[in-house]
């Protein structure tokens, strides 16, 4: 049976994770996969976490099915996050919001609604993109093309390309959109760009497809989401997936969302019974823990505020990170302006270094960032800082 089975090369961020775990260097450091680790290095458990289990462990629960669509008070807790409790199209019951496996699991909850929508739709995916975004749109059925966006010669967005693929794309074609921190290049676009994207999405009747994973961590959490405000108000049907991985530091318990908006109440109720049975045929009803946690921190405005500060933490240190990323590569004597790091958001920095650098970075010094010249920023600290610096001046 197994005979011509392939062997599948290894994931491009998560397969780093397995190659970094086997390497005995003892200065190794990952900055591979996009995770947030403190400045000794920690993978953070927050405070607002903690709480919030603590009063859980006190009424210990049973644990049966929950529904497909996942916990009520999880599902409005997240509708609240990304389109306002006091939202008319929250409020008009236009958002069907259903509880994913991560924020993963609502692109592909999405994508298999979306192939029954619009089976002949093509799909456009920044270029470059996250790397599993192609991976799920394909994997659902659908052709795949990119959408001009970064530039390398500039260090920035090329947003005259992007708006030019945009406008040649065919009625209907399905646009993956970075909400905010754009991964991998760390280069988002302006607010008065999102506006003119906004505008050819509804000229050319394109269906605008918003990953969230990254909310809070560019300038804020109702800064980094107001984008999905705009799309609202000009009237679209948007797909927008969240992720709590990041920003609630529980990217083991794969809680994320996806919220599609409608055109009306009962438009929305349709659109939820579909999106239920797309997640009945993947995996039936999402798990308890994560969804429960994340519902009790939003919904408790002590624990609610306790959150941001512990997300405004987390941002602040990487933006600090990213300033000493600069200081520290000059002073090791790297030639070349690395200033462009700091004008970056998010967890990532498109360091411009070649596939053969990040190897060399790998296979000499044990810094792990992906071949593409990924780098997670969120992954540095005080104690490896110059070690990564050195290492990087070394190859460069
Ligand atoms: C990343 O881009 O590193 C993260 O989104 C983790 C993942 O699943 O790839």
């Amino acid at each position: 049976l197994f005979s011509a089975v392939e062997m599948a090369p290894r994931d491009p961020i998560l397969g780093l994770n397995e190659q970094y775990n086997a390497d005995t260097n003892p200065n190794k450091v990952n900055l591979g996969v996009g995770v947030y680790f403190d400045d000794n290095g920690k993978l953070p458990l927050l405070q607002c976490v903690q709480a919030a289990e603590k009063t859980m462990m006190a009424t210990p629960s049973a644990r049966g099915y929950l529904p497909i669509d996942g916990i009520v008070a999880y599902d409005n807790a997240v509708k609240a996050l990304v389109f306002g409790a006091d939202s008319d199209v929250v409020k008009s019951g236009r958002v069907s919001t259903v509880q994913a496996i991560g924020g993963t699991g609502g692109l592909k909850i999405g994508a298999d609604f979306l192939k029954k929508v619009s089976p002949n739709a093509k799909v456009m995916i920044s270029d470059p993109s996250w790397e599993n975004h192609r991976a799920i749109f394909v994997n659902a059925g659908f052709e795949v093309e990119s959408y001009a966006y970064y530039d390398a010669a500039k260090r920035g967005v090329n947003f005259e390309g992007m708006l030019a693929s945009l406008n040649a794309a065919a009625a209907g074609t399905i646009v993956v959109l970075h909400a905010c921190c754009h991964n991998p290049t760390g280069y988002d676009i302006t607010d008065a760009q999102w506006d003119q994207v906004i505008a050819v999405v509804k000229a050319k009747g394109l269906t605008a497809f918003l990953d969230m994973a990254y909310q809070g961590f560019g300038h804020g959490i109702a800064e980094d989401g107001a984008v999905i405000g705009k799309f609202v108000a000009a009237g679209l049907n948007i797909f927008v997936s969240t992720s709590f991985s990041k920003s609630f530091s529980l990217y083991g318990e794969r809680v994320g969302a996806l919220s599609v908006v409608a055109s009306d109440k009962e438009e929305a109720a349709r659109v939820l019974s579909q999106l239920k049975i797309a997640i009945r045929t993947n995996y039936s009803n999402p798990p308890i823990h994560g969804g429960a946690v994340v519902a009790a921190v939003l919904n408790n405005p002590e624990l609610r505020a306790q959150w941001e500060s512990e997300l405004a933490e987390m941002r602040v240190r990487i933006k600090a990170m990213r300033q000493k990323l600069v200081d520290g590569l000059k002073a090791a004597g790297v030639q070349q302006d690395m200033g462009f790091i700091t004008s970056q958001i998010g967890m990532f920095s498109y360091s411009g270094l070649t596939k053969d650098q990040m190897v060399r970075l790998r296979s000499e010094f044990g810094v792990y960032g992906t071949d593409t010249g990924r780098m997670c920023v969120a992954a540095l600290n005080s104690k490896n800082i110059d070690y990564v610096c050195q290492a990087i001046a070394k190859v460069v």
